[in-house]
């Protein structure tokens, strides 16, 4: 029965035409049951186009009960239903252009292992409509443009779900025979589907209020499984802190009198901002100090605000049709990176923005699944929440930023609201509302939109001596690609800083409008040739080619003004010698980098900062700028260098691994902990210092007292055990394990931590794991925790050249194509990248698709992402 229903051709933003009815009030009724829901929706619709034209509603994986026309039952000759379709002719419509359509369908939440529509979590009943998901709930126009106000009433057992949660205010509720009970909720504001949720189940609430700057109460409520009550505490205050920000921001304020959130176990993604009623994946909800790491705190904070903002920028005004998603989600992305640099240090929050996006954002750009960040062509748009979408439309939106000021942003967003609020647009609807009010003209700026790849820029500097003038050329290329053969130069906002040699001459920093594909600038005021730091706060996501000295590196890393272009530099200068480890392993490292690093560690700035600057470039954040990888030989550089830096410093190391031990202050105990994580992942690389590892691990999880406990310290030595295959690994593992198997986001680290372990064992350990009574597919964290990690963190074993990591992958991805297709989708993305990788790689990772190509069943998810790859 689990066969594929779902449309097999692509649909082009060229074909974009606006629907031909619209649907103005959906009143839902639905009695939920384990195997078989039933849903009575009546739509009040609107015909807008032509008589001669058919009522076409989206549906799939729905038993169509009943017609209703008007009081009037449609009999099987009046109306056809396909796979994907229910269509009522139009000599089955009245002429008149108001009609209601009462349909009523049933639904197996139980069977759906999807997660998208009506499913199972646990106990609970949720949903998730976006993109296309209500269309497994019932028959629908099922497209963003579709805008309808909803009442839903929510029918069900009364002790088994004693919360019965929708969209907007809760207008009704009563007892019900059969020890039933229902609650019917009305949400004002008119939405398309994709924001409609639903919720059932038992749990602990967390009850709180905020008072809108214009002094209205809203109720918070935040749902959590039954004893995690404490572990909401965190997400409330995250709620609050973002309510506040985006009042003083932006002037938005929250719109209904009650926000909820719910936290699930089974969820495809992060998060979802359904209209009053967000539902979570719990792992963005749930911490306390013992279970949580100082990252997943960082999260949980970033992805409430994320779904706090969209109220406004995706909610109140959403997307005309689905090409347009980067017109929430890059903006929604850029709000909450606006949000963690102020909560937090800015620098170290760019950083980690910025690593995100060169190692896997321009992997993505660079593979075959490279799109524009408002795509043109889409099989499955489960497909296009992508990092493209997401973390390229967010640095679109930033380029915007630095391109008109803070200031004429805010006068957009403003005008933005007070144009299309309540409304379905483009981002051509966004980009003109920013360009009127800044007075700026955005029309090559509109390229971004349009163009894919990753721009190369190149630098080319030049200082007469004689006239004293410093010449700064800059040239543009975008990728050149099958469906991209004649890329125009973008309008793109560089940031640079020149730095003088002189005491007495001060440093320049400029903002440079390259808009041509190539174009010069010049500089007075420096009597000897400045050092150029280029791209401060990475101000545009793109390659840079510019070669510069280790001098030159050693002088931005110890003076620039910008604090991203002093630790860009360090991992310039590591990345060279990564670069020439890769070719030849015995090469010798200048003894430079130890005293800069030991500079570094001395340097008694900010340890969370000082902990980004000794982190080296990541497996993947190396691959993106090199071609033809060997991932053995990257694997064997990394492991060479961070031993040479541990030889080396080793003193430095355990002087600042200390101090971060000893003065674990509370106010910057998470720069503490960052900066002593790092120090000990050097440290342990070398055998004598190992006992730290083990003392670590001791402190932070085996403690007699319990308050000294903690979950970064812990999780941070277990790593460099299974990093570095430690003697007390598999002791630590399962100590682990007894003491945290009731724990579900806590056994999800330990999977992976299981599946990162860098030896040749991980194989049989896999295979082990699969048959672990906690080990299901059907639950996405845990299919990722164990497979993904695998893939993603172990590249040395997952690359092996005998190809078992390949296999391993893709034997897991075609069991979930059956299950959870948008899983298996996402799991898939390090083997369509094989064009990057040596040519014997290549032919093992592309042996696998081809294998994956043929599976009968074939879902479109995986179809669209093959055909790309191997039809390249
Ligand atoms: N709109 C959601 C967000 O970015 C993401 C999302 C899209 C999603 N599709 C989903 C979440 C499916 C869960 C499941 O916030
Ligand atoms: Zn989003």
């Amino acid at each position: 029965m689990s066969s594929i229903l779902s449309d097999t051709a692509p649909r082009f933003l060229a074909d974009y035409r606006p629907a031909d009815f619209t649907i103005n009030t959906v009143n839902l009724t639905i009695h939920l049951d384990d195997t078989c829901s039933q849903v009575v929706s009546e739509l009040t619709i609107e015909r807008k186009g032509d008589v001669q034209q058919a009522l076409q509603l989206n549906g799939e994986h729905l038993t169509l009960v009943s017609l209703v026309l008007d009081n009037q039952a449609l009999s099987k000759d009046q109306y056809q239903i396909n796979e994907t379709l229910l269509i009522i002719p139009a000599s089955s419509l009245p002429d008149r252009s108001h009609f209601t359509l009462i349909i009523t369908t049933e639904i197996n939440p139980q069977e759906n292992t999807a997660l998208e529509g009506l499913f199972k979590s646990g106990d609970a009943f949720c949903t998730q409509c976006e993109a296309e998901g209500f269309r497994r709930i019932s028959y629908y126009l099922d497209r963003p443009d579709v805008m309808a106000t909803f009442t839903t009433k929510v029918i069900a057992d009364k002790n088994l779900y004693p919360y019965l949660l929708s969209n907007g205010n809760k207008v009704a509720s009563g007892e019900l025979s059969d020890n039933k009970h229902f609650v019917t909720w009305h949400d004002p504001f008119p939405k398309p589907c994709y924001l409609f949720a639903l919720v059932a189940g038992n749990f602990d609430l967390l009850e709180d209020n905020f008072t809108t700057a214009s002094g209205r109460e809203v109720a918070l409520e935040i749902f959590v499984d039954e004893g995690n009550l404490a572990k909401a505490e965190h997400a409330m205050t995250s709620l609050q802190k973002s309510m506040a920000w985006d009042e003083e921001t932006f002037g938005l304020e929250y719109d209904l009198d009650i926000y909820m959130i719910v936290a699930v176990d089974f969820f495809n993604m992060g998060a979802m901002e359904n209209k009053g009623l967000n539902v979570f994946n719990s792992k963005y909800v749930l911490a306390d100090s013992h279970c949580a790491t100082d990252s997943d705190y960082f999260n949980i904070e970033a992805v409430i605000a994320h779904e706090y903002f969209h109220n406004w920028t995706g909610n109140r005004v959403t997307c005309r049709d689905w090409f347009q998603l980067s017109l929430k989600e890059g903006l929604t992305v850029f709000r909450d990176q606006q949000f963690s640099a102020q909560m937090h240090s800015s620098a170290v929050t760019r950083i980690q923005n910025v690593r995100v996006l060169r190692s896997q954002q321009f992997a993505e750009d660079a593979g075959p699944m490279a799109h524009p960040i408002r795509p043109e062509k889409v099989l499955e748009m489960n497909n296009f929440y992508t990092l493209t979408v997401y973390e390229k439309g967010s640095e679109v939106i930033r380029m915007l930023h630095t391109l008109i000021g803070v200031d004429k942003f805010r006068q957009g967003m403003d005008l933005y609201f007070s144009r299309f609020d309540g409304m379905a647009v483009t981002c051509d609807d966004f980009i003109n509302a920013m360009s009127d009010a800044s007075g700026k003209d955005l029309a090559q700026f509109k390229l971004w939109y349009s163009q894919s790849g990753t721009p190369v820029i190149k630098a080319q500097e030049m200082f007469d001596s004689q006239t004293n003038i410093y010449t700064l050329t800059l040239l543009q290329q975008s990728p050149i690609t099958k469906n991209q053969q004649n890329p125009q130069a973008l309008h793109i906002p560089i940031k640079v800083e020149l730095i003088s040699d002189n005491n007495n001459e001060a440093s320049q920093s400029e903002l440079l409008e390259l808009t041509q594909t190539e174009q010069s600038w010049q500089f007075s005021g420096f009597t000897s040739k400045p050092t150029l730091a280029m791209l401060a706060d990475f101000s545009a996501p793109v390659k840079l080619i510019f070669d510069q000295n280790n001098t030159s590196l050693l002088t931005i890393m110890q003076q620039a003004d910008n604090s991203f272009c002093r630790w860009d530099a360090g991992q310039k200068l590591l990345m060279s010698y990564l670069h020439q480890l890769t070719f030849d392993i015995d090469y010798t490292i200048p003894n430079e980098l130890i005293n800069a690093i030991n500079d570094m560690l001395n340097s008694g700035g900010d340890r969370a900062f000082i902990a980004e600057q000794l982190s080296l470039p990541s497996f993947d954040e190396a691959a993106s700028l090199m071609v033809d990888i060997d991932p053995i030989a990257l694997t064997n550089a990394i492991t060479t260098l961070a031993t040479f830096i541990a030889r080396g410093t080793q003193q430095q190391l355990l002087v600042s691994y200390k101090a971060c031990q000893h003065e674990d202050l509370k106010d910057n105990a998470v720069a503490n902990r960052a900066l002593k994580n790092v120090c000990l992942s050097y440290l342990s690389l070398l055998p004598e210092y190992q006992y730290l590892v083990t003392q670590q691990y001791q402190q932070a999880t085996n403690n007699d007292d319990i308050l000294k406990e903690n979950m970064t310290d812990s999780l941070a030595a277990l790593t460099c055990s299974s990093k570095n295959n430690l003697d007390d690994l598999n002791e630590q593992l399962e100590h682990f394990e007894n003491k945290w198997q009731q724990t579900t986001l806590v056994m999800d680290k330990w999977f992976a931590l299981n599946a990162s372990v860098v030896s040749e064992d991980v194989f049989t350990q896999l295979a082990n794991l699969l048959e672990h009574p906690q080990f299901s597919l059907k639950n996405p964290n845990r299919a990722r925790s164990l497979i993904g990690a695998f893939a993603m963190n172990n590249p040395k074993y997952f690359h092996c050249p005998t190809g078992r990591g390949y296999q391993f992958l893709a034997d897991q991805i075609a069991k979930l194509n059956e299950i959870n297709p948008q899983v298996a989708s996402r799991l898939i993305t390090p083997l369509i990248q094989f064009k990057s990788f040596a040519p014997a790689h290549q032919k093992l990772m592309k042996a696998e698709l081809v294998k994956l190509q043929a599976l009968t069943n074939l879902s479109n998810d995986l179809k669209e992402k093959l055909d790309a790859a191997l039809n390249d």
